[in-house]
């Protein structure tokens, strides 16, 4: 399993600098084969950094793009382009949104979809003008995705096995929010360890902090991959 685990850990490289950005890569890459760059390397170092990292690992870029249709669609392409192998959109954008992006992906980058970011509350629900529980609006999201073709879903551990159970196996569960028992929880308040996640039945687990902040990153991921190994 600590192999085949190797491919379903993605480390988030949220970090200020390409530097700081590229020494993890090549500290960890013989590890783990997939990074996430989010916005705030993105905008630090600009859309090269994707070429630089991808010449060591595969990508996963996280910018929750939510614009108009047309607008992703042409941003999807340009992802696409430069080798993205997944990409986060919001799926509140709507049907013809979600739409543009998967038909732009053209199977070549995986559209994976946020649906109630988890740092929201049923507080955020109302202030937005949505009534329902968030479980409910995870829930309404996640198809309104599935049935536009997304390839994925981004979700809190919590939310794996209703998402499982309605959406099925064949949709990606991605999940970020993981801690494991030896790491400082941070400002994720909803976690799992990793070997939870995995048995609540995640795809891909995102780990940033437990491993980018460890005093010895690459201890840090070691030591994850012979613990879901078990
Ligand atoms: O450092 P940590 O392990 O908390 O990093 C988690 C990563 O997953 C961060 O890049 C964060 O932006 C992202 N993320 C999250 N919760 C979500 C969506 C994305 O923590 N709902």
């Amino acid at each position: 399993m600590t192999k085949s685990a190797a491919n379903k850990i993605i480390v988030a490289l949220d970090v200020p600098s390409e530097k700081e950005a590229l020494q993890l890569v090549n500290d960890l890459h013989s590890n783990v084969e997939i990074f996430k760059v989010g916005l705030q390397l993105y905008t630090a170092a600009g859309p090269g950094i994707v070429g630089g990292i991808s010449l060591l690992s595969r990508i996963f870029l996280d910018l929750k793009l939510h614009d108009i249709p047309n607008t992703v669609g042409k941003a999807v392409e340009s992802a696409a382009t430069r080798g993205v192998e997944m990409l986060t959109i919001h799926l509140s954008g709507g049907s013809e949104m979600i739409r543009a992006a998967t038909t732009a992906a053209k199977g070549n980058t995986l559209i994976l979809g946020v649906t109630v970011l988890t740092s929201s509350n049923e507080q955020t629900l109302r202030e937005t003008g949505i009534s329902g529980t968030i479980d409910d609006q995870v829930l309404k999201l996640a198809t309104l995705g599935v049935e536009n073709g997304i390839d994925g879903v981004v979700a809190s551990p919590h939310e794996i096995k209703m998402l499982r159970a309605e959406l099925g196996n064949k949709i990606k569960i991605v999940v970020p929010g993981i801690r494991p028992s030896w790491s400082a929880a941070g400002d994720q308040k909803r976690f799992m360890t990793p070997g939870e996640a995995f048995e609540a039945g995640a795809d891909y687990l995102v780990i940033g902090r437990p491993i980018t902040a460890h005093k010895n990153p690459r201890e840090a991921l070691e030591r994850i991959l012979e613990e879901v190994s078990g």
